[in-house]
């Protein structure tokens, strides 16, 4: 599905040039679940820009299901990212003052869905992330760290993704509420078979994703299989 080949990035020119990425290569198949872990500045959210089709590399090309993104036009880009991908940012990008459910409708609202199948998908999303129906009509500035986290979740499921990207989801949770994030993500993994990038610098977090990708400085340093995985079920047996 995914198929990154030699992908570098580049910011900026002469003094002020940064080589954020300097050459990456990897696929991730079909309803894979995969942490991508590295330091501050090691190029983690460039690359899920590039993985969501919302930057261009500088070089090298990168795969979408069979296709060349690197070549497509912007509308292409925005078409794809519509279609087939869900985003968590670093930063939730929640609108505080608007209502839970239309929080989750907002991205099916910019893709022109019509009015009653973008909140059946709403709701559907939301109940899926475990989020309590009584919260819906809630604006997001009265709900907990960890509910605000699972709206956003939720709005990046409304438009029925394959792929997800979640970049730092737990970032701003306590452990607990943070664990329950991650299940949720897993949950979307195992019973939905969606596939799943999670950008993190933390090990702990990592550890819930069956294959962990390394970073650091622009580079690959490591990728392999998940041998310690934190599984859905171990916290209840
Ligand atoms: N828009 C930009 N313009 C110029 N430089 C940038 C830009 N975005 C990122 N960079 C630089 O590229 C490098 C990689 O940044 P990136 O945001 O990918 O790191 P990261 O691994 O996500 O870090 P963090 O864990 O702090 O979020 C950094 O040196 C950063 O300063
Ligand atoms: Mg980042």
């Amino acid at each position: 599905m995914i198929e990154v080949r030699d992908v570098a990035k580049i910011y900026g020119a002469g003094e002020n040039i940064t080589h954020a990425l300097r050459g990456v290569d990897f696929t991730i198949e079909d309803g894979e679940f995969v942490a991508i872990m590295g330091p501050s500045g090691s190029g983690k959210s460039t690359l899920m820009h590039i993985l969501g089709c919302l930057d261009a590399p500088t070089a090298g090309s990168y795969f979408l299901d069979g296709k060349d993104v690197s070549k497509l036009s912007d509308e292409e880009l925005a078409d794809i990212r519509k279609e087939k991908i869900g985003f968590v940012f670093q930063s939730f990008n929640l609108l505080p003052r608007a209502t839970v459910l239309r929080n989750a409708i907002l991205p099916l609202l910019y893709a022109g869905v019509p009015r009653e199948r973008r909140e059946r998908a709403a709701r559907a999303a939301l109940l899926s992330v475990g989020l309590p129906e009584s919260h819906f009509n809630h604006r997001s500035n009265e709900l907990s760290g960890g509910q605000i986290q699972r709206v956003a979740i939720a709005r990046a499921l409304v438009n029925d993704p394959s792929l997800i990207l979640a970049d730092e989801p737990t970032g701003n949770l306590d452990t607990a509420t943070g664990e329950i994030v991650l299940e949720t993500f897993q949950r979307l993994n195992a019973d939905e078979k969606r596939t799943i990038v999670l950008i993190t610098h933390e090990s702990d977090v990592a550890a819930h994703a069956a294959r962990i990708i390394h970073v650091r400085d622009g580079r690959i340093v490591e990728d392999g299989r998940n041998h310690a995985r934190k599984s859905l079920h171990s916290h209840h047996s």
